[in-house]
């Protein structure tokens, strides 16, 4: 299958790395960045010479140029050339995700299936690109989009299918809940939301984390996906993690509960709110930077999945099982 890939930072590049290790009939014949130039080539381009560039380096070093198109935009290629899969690893930009949404569109209105890393077309206009898809028989995967390569997604598409999920329950964020993990072991929010950053899990600017915006992102995704349920991103109640005090996490404690930062979906809406769990709770026992997520299912009762909710790598296989499942497809 041949494949445009947008964006070549550390999803991109992960995936690019994936592939060179074992290319699994995928092939990349596009790949574009902001800064850095983009390259096109029919016949494809060597994910090996791509992932032995380094970080930040120009595409224009890579060997053997003379065999490639360079300078060509995202939108000409979608239009001229037979592509069968855009994948988007560009920026998350809200709310109306940019260039980004275009590109989408596009595609689908060719029948080019899409994979996103990239939450932010779901969030500016899911419906006009599912429509666009089920019209020209394209697919639209974004199982990277809620924790990474955590087959969140594939688990409520597929493995619940059958099942009438009511209630779910996540925590849905690594960075907020590290800084919960470092609280509840006795560090005051500001130092572990500094060591946050130091780390790299937090932005300089973390309001996306710990003011619930990325978990209330992921909130309007796995509506859609579980309950059919369209809802926008200001339909998601918020309460930032700021308003958590140290004496709140010692209170806690002595009640034999932890507080965690919990997205929350049920038949009442969407909410993002810091909660004093008991310590019997499956989400209570998850720390540092992993994700979890527990679906109250009407036969099941409670399931619980759990894994890493970012990195290059783990959010890159989440684009790998999208394109396998395409791939399957074909
Ligand atoms: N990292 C994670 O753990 C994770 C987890 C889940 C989902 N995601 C999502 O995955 C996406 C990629 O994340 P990342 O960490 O790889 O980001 P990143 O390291 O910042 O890389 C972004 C890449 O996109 C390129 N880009 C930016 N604007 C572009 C444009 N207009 N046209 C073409 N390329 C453009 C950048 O080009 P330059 O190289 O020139 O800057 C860069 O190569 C984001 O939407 C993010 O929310 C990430």
């Amino acid at each position: 299958m041949k494949l445009l890939l947008v964006g070549f930072g550390n999803v991109g590049r992960a995936l690019v790395e994936l592939l060179a290790q074992n290319r699994r009939g995928l092939q990349i014949v596009g790949l574009f960045t902001r800064t850095r130039g983009s390259l096109y080539c029919e016949q494809g381009l060597d994910s090996e010479a791509l992932s032995a560039l380094q970080p930040g380096e120009p595409l224009s070093n890579h060997p053997r140029l003379s065999a490639f198109a360079t300078g060509r935009s995202v939108a000409e290629i979608l239009a001229e050339a037979s592509v069968e899969v855009l994948v988007d690893a560009s920026p998350t930009i809200l709310p109306d995700a940019g260039p980004a949404l275009g590109w989408c569109r596009q595609a689908l209105e060719r029948g080019i299936h899409v994979v996103l890393a990239n939450k932010a077309p779901l969030i500016a206009d899911a419906a006009s690109l599912h429509a666009s898809a089920a019209k020209s028989g394209a697919r639209l995967l974004f199982e990277a989009t809620v924790m990474a390569g955590t087959p969140v997604i594939q688990l409520a598409r597929h493995g619940l299918r059958a099942e009438q999920v009511s209630e779910v329950q996540g925590i849905l964020n690594g960075t907020s809940n590290y800084i919960l993990s470092r609280m509840d072991e006795g560090r005051r929010f500001e130092d572990a939301l500094a060591e946050a950053q130091e780390l790299g899990y937090a932005e300089t600017d973390p309001s996306a984390d710990i003011d619930g915006w990325d978990i209330a992102v992921k909130l309007v995704i796995l509506s859609q996906v579980l309950f059919d349920r369209p809802i926008a991103l200001y339909q998601v109640a918020r309460q930032s993690l700021r308003e958590l005090s140290s004496a709140d996490i010692q209170n806690a404690h002595a009640q034999q509960r932890r507080w965690k930062y919990v997205g929350s979906l049920d038949e009442s809406g969407a909410r993002v709110a810091p909660m004093a769990l008991p310590q019997t709770h499956p989400l209570s026992q998850v720390a540092g930077a992993q994700n979890a997520i527990t679906l109250q299912g009407k036969t099941l009762g409670s399931v619980t999945l759990q894994g890493p909710g970012a990195g290059g790598k783990e959010t890159a296989l989440g684009i790998l099982n999208d394109l396998l499942e395409l791939q399957g497809m074909a």
